[in-house]
């Protein structure tokens, strides 16, 4: 009998090619977007493999119910929507699909950085409302990036990706990481590693490219953003927990920050109130992956995971 893949969102179906010809996939209905948690629950227990989204909740519970499961394949690079120390606990293998999502996750932070130090979505904002933009030499002023000092909290792979678009644009690199990166990758990032407290002091750009985990959630918090430049821009295109929003919009309205450019929220889909009154903080909803190429590529990679585990080969696994 054909193992069973449940496949949670009505992705296009370009890079599920080979799995749908392997094994017996179930995506949800043509006119539904995805499946809801409480209908992935009713059925859970009758597939081998999962393929799960980033905001797809696999917890305790369906962990629980899902008595064939074998694998979740999750569609992200982050994984903080699974109980992970518990699918290790039940066997359950989960991989996510790294490769597909560094470039595009990387060109999102620095359009993000370039429209915040450039004001660029608050110029194209003013500009469409008659009279409201000034063309004066001494207005619309931001900041120039060659020369300043970018540092990246978190320099796995989005994180160098990150470095090299700055590197372009004639930044210096400063990074954190949980432990330092190699001489030579150092040496062709022309990066250094320095402690949390001088990377959050002395940079004029601080991004956000690590995990979600305990020990990051609300590392930027009130207390860091204090101590961040005056003239310092903040960057997040990681995980909205590790920042802790009521102080970024607070540091943001009292310009104790310039401007931040954020594509994850604390609460994920609902952003704050306070942010959506400054101008200062640019907004996008979670489009760090979103292009036409990497929702096949990612399509592609989580294929690619559950038929190599099903059949022997090379697999992104994280537990
Ligand atoms: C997107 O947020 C991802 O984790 O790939």
């Amino acid at each position: 009998m054909k193992k069973r893949v449940l496949v949670t969102y009505n992705m296009f179906r370009e890079g599920y090619s080979k799995l749908i010809e392997k094994y017996d996939v179930t995506f949800p209905p043509a006119d539904r977007e995805c499946f809801s948690y409480d209908e992935v629950m009713e059925v859970i227990d009758q597939y081998d493999a999962l393929q799960s989204m980033y905001n797809f909740p696999v917890d305790k519970n369906l962990l629980d119910k899902a008595t064939k499961l074998k694998i979740v394949s999750n569609y992200a690079v982050g994984y903080d929507n699974i109980d992970i120390p518990y699918a290790t606990q039940k066997g359950v293998v989960v991989t996510n699909t790294p490769d597909p999502v560094t470039e595009p996750t990387a060109d999102m932070a620095m359009g993000l950085l370039l429209s915040v130090a450039r004001r660029i979505s608050e110029c194209d904002r003013n500009l469409r409302i008659p009279g409201k933009i000034e063309w004066g030499l001494l207005d619309n002023l931001g900041y120039s990036l060659y020369g300043k000092q970018l540092g990246i909290f978190g320099m796995g792979r989005i994180g160098k990706a990150l470095a090299r678009r700055a590197i372009a644009s004639g930044m210096k690199i400063v990074y954190h990481n949980h432990k330092p990166i190699s001489e030579e990758q150092e040496k062709l990032l022309n990066a250094r590693y320095v402690s949390f407290e001088e990377l959050i002091t002395t940079s004029d750009v601080v991004s956000i490219n690590a995990p979600h985990t305990n020990e990051t959630h609300h590392i930027i918090n009130e207390k860091v953003l204090e101590k961040m430049k005056k003239t310092a821009i903040l960057i997040n295109t990681a995980r909205g927990p590790l920042v802790d929003e009521a102080a970024l919009a607070k540091a943001l309205k009292n310009k104790t920050i310039y401007g931040a450019g954020l594509d994850v929220f604390e609460f994920g889909h609902k952003v704050s109130d306070e942010l959506l009154e400054l101008d200062n903080v640019v907004l996008t909803p979670h489009i760090g992956t979103q292009t036409f190429d990497v929702r096949n590529e990612m399509a592609y990679c989580v294929s690619e995971n559950i038929i190599n585990f099903f059949e022997g080969g090379k697999i992104t696994r994280v537990n």
